[in-house]
């Protein structure tokens, strides 16, 4: 879609028209402005320092325009290839050209993806786990295949929402998309997942005013601009959680969800 296209769309929030993985030139000046220390990115690197994780074959669900690649991936040792999975053509299409060769990128649903020639031991994603947070079913079904992916030594790292909407981004949603504070949820990611680490306070920062006023402006919509106009902010708390389990706590995990299923 062309940006003149896209001018046309933003009178609307991209967000509320779901629309918003279209365009991933925009998409990736959010994501890139999230946790911009990245305190998140800092912890798993830890753990895996900690750990002496010995890395094959990593892959990142829902990669969006590759964040998770460039923060993390390219920080750390591995062996083997990298997967990006991803569903939407534009993002995968911006993946393709971002990166060419250098990484897989696998066009596929999380609850469908496959490596054929091995699994992987580290399987992680940013804001794509699930993808769907108040669809209990696909979320089990997604956890389901990322258990069938990992080697038996494999771990699953999602990293997201601390899923109590009591941020200022979370405010902004509630105020310019909608309230997701109001919707139930079965334990973490709405697939009983624990925390590895949960409540890490950081934000969302854009450059300047410029950046700000275009992302609200698409991605909020033109009321969040016009809200904003005479406003210094440039940076919005965001408070974030982690999740890392081993394929064994998957095991567990799945059985549980299995019996509550059987007992509905
Ligand atoms: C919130 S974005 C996160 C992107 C990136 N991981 C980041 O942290 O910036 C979610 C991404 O998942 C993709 N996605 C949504 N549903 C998906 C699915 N069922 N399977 C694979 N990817 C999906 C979207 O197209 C989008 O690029």
């Amino acid at each position: 879609m062309s940006y003149s296209m896209q001018e046309q769309e933003n009178k609307l929030s991209l967000i509320k028209s779901g629309k918003w993985y279209d365009f991933p030139e925009i998409y990736n000046l959010f994501s890139f402005s999230e946790d911009k220390g990245e305190r998140c990115i800092g912890y798993v690197l830890d753990y895996i320092k900690k750990n002496d994780l010995k890395i094959k074959n990593p892959v990142d669900l829902g990669s969006g325009t590759g964040k998770i690649y460039d923060q993390l991936i390219k920080e750390m040792n591995y062996n083997g290839d990298v997967y990006l999975v991803e569903v939407n053509p534009n993002m995968i299409q911006y993946l393709i050209k971002k990166y060419g060769n250098e990484v897989k990128v696998l066009k596929s649903k999380i609850a469908e993806f496959q490596l054929k020639e091995e699994k992987s031991n580290f399987i992680i994603s940013s804001f794509g786990f699930p993808s769907s947070l108040f669809d209990h079913e696909n979320c089990i079904r997604e956890l389901k295949n990322v258990y069938q992916n990992l080697t038996d030594d494999g771990i699953f790292i999602t990293i997201g929402w601390n899923e109590k909407w009591d941020d200022e981004l979370s405010l902004m949603w509630k105020n310019y998309v909608c309230d997701n504070s109001i919707r139930r949820i079965n334990g973490v990611r709405n697939c009983n997942l624990k925390w590895y680490i949960n409540d890490i306070k950081t934000s969302i920062r854009f450059d300047d005013f410029k950046q700000r006023d275009f992302v609200l402006h698409t991605l909020f919509g033109e009321k969040a601009k016009e809200d904003f106009a005479n406003s210094t902010q440039l940076e919005w708390s965001m408070h974030m959680g982690i999740t890392i389990h081993t394929k064994k706590q998957l095991k567990t995990i799945l059985k549980g969800l299995e019996k509550e299923n059987e007992g509905n």
